[in-house]
C-alpha cells in the first residue's frame, strides 16, 4: 500500500466549463473520484489537491515529503511553463512523479512547448483529455508494484 498524491494547478478547478473544446467536459471532481476509485481498488490511498496559488502548491509539494506520499501525479497547468519554484520543490522532495496534461502542449502555442518539470519526471502523459490522468495512474501503480519487495 502506498499514498498517491495528485496535484492540479491553476484554472483546473474550472474543468467542465473551461474551453471544453481543448480540455473536455469532465469536472475536476469527477476526475478525482475516478482516480480515487482506481487507486483504492489497487490497494493504495489517494489524495488530491488543486490550487490557483503557486505558493500553496509549493507548500503542498513540501508537505508530501513528510506525509508518506510515495508517488505524485502533477498537472502544473500554466505553471508548467513558468514555475522554477515548483520545479525546485519537486526536486527537493525527490519523490517519483508523472507530469500530466489534458491537452498536448506540443500541438499548441510555442510558449507551451517548454516544461520546467519534464526532465525531472518519470514520464509525461499528455493529449488524452481526462484519460491522461488515468494512464498516468496506471503507470504509477505499475511502478509502485515493481518497487515492492516480494
Ligand atoms: C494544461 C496545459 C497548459 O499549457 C495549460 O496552461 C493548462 C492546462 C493541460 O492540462 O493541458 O492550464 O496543463
Amino acid at each position: 500500500m502506498a499514498n498517491i498524491l495528485v496535484l492540479h494547478g491553476p484554472n483546473l478547478n474550472l474543468l467542465g466549463t473551461r474551453e471544453p473544446g481543448i480540455y473536455g467536459h469532465d469536472t475536476l471532481d469527477s476526475i478525482n473520484a475516478e482516480l480515487a476509485a482506481r487507486a483504492t481498488a489497487a490497494g493504495h490511498t489517494f489524495d488530491a489537491f488543486q490550487s490557483n496559488s503557486e505558493a500553496e502548491l509549493v507548500d503542498r509539494i513540501q508537505a508530501a515529503r513528510a506525509d508518506g506520499t510515495a508517488f505524485i501525479l502533477i498537472n502544473p497547468a500554466a505553471f508548467t511553463h513558468t514555475s522554477v519554484a515548483m520545479r525546485d520543490a519537486m526536486a527537493a522532495v525527490a519523490l517519483p512523479f508523472i507530469e500530466v496534461h489534458l491537452s498536448n502542449p506540443h500541438r499548441r502555442e510555442p510558449f507551451r512547448h517548454t516544461s520546467y518539470f519534464s526532465d525531472l519526471a518519470e514520464g509525461v502523459v499528455a493529449g488524452f483529455g481526462a484519460t491522461s490522468y488515468q494512464f498516468a495512474l496506471e503507470a504509477a501503480i505499475r511502478r509502485l508494484a515493481a518497487a515492492q519487495p516480494h
